[in-house]
């Protein structure tokens, strides 16, 4: 199953190119010898391989991936890895995002990484958040909200979801329930619109069989908006 859909660099529509100029300009925020936290998607993808133009040309960094999907991309371009037994806590994190509110809280977890992106955001001295326009929203919710879930007894931990208000529907691809890098269940939930992002994150998050939820409220140090022909960071 391909998770991201990374179109070629031939005919990318608008809303690839406007990936294409956030992820290239969160690179300059990366300086030689920093341990980085790569997030996942399609945004972190050219991310990615702007880094590796900036490697080839003798910079010296060290990141820990958040996803198999990065790994990959991460090996493909030449960017060096590390791991938790190296280091626990990270310079940089840069990491798309399925919506991003006025307060620069977000939603994550479209691709189905949003425990191992959490963690790599969290042991972040600065998290860098790359998206483009299309996903600014004044309020959260639009974008069900994914949240991970363990297999064991995984339709009960849906119906206490449920009883919490929201509307949760696992995640399924070709019939078959989506399991995470981490071998968990995705459940996408429908909250409507979410005007207390902390609130929600904590009641679903104390259900027994709830690993994380997508809110990431709080975490954004700095927000890189790509439009087709340019990109603009806040602050
Ligand atoms: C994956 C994520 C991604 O950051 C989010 O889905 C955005 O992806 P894209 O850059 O492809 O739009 O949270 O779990």
């Amino acid at each position: 199953m391909e998770i991201f859909s990374i179109k070629g660099m031939i005919n990318l529509d608008e809303k690839e190119m406007a990936k294409k100029q956030a992820g290239e300009a969160s690179v300059r925020f990366i300086e030689n010898g920093m341990t980085v936290g790569l997030g996942s998607g399609s945004t972190v993808y050219w991310m990615i391989r702007k880094l590796s133009d900036y490697i080839r040309d003798g910079m010296d960094v060290a990141a820990i991936p958040s996803s198999r999907q990065t790994e990959a991309w991460a090996r493909e371009f030449g960017v060096p890895l590390t791991d938790f037994s190296k280091t626990q806590q990270l310079d940089l994190t840069i990491d798309g995002a399925d919506e991003a509110d006025r307060e620069w809280n977000l939603t994550k977890g479209g691709g189905g990484a949003l425990v191992r992106e959490k963690i790599i955001a969290s042991i972040a001295e600065q998290f860098v958040v790359i998206v483009d326009e299309s996903k600014l929203v004044d309020q959260l919710g639009s974008f069900p909200l994914p949240v991970e879930i363990l297999p064991f007894g995984w339709q009960a931990t849906v119906e206490r979801m449920r009883a919490l208000g929201v509307e949760p529907v696992i995640r399924q691809t070709d019939g078959e329930i989506f399991v995470s890098d981490n071998g968990n269940y995705i459940v996408d939930c429908d909250a409507g619109l979410i005007n207390h992002p902390d609130a929600l994150h904590n009641r679903l998050k104390q259900l027994v069989g709830v690993v994380e939820t997508g809110i990431f409220s709080g975490m954004t140090n700095k927000l890189i908006v790509g439009y087709p022909d340019s990109a603009a960071a806040f602050p």
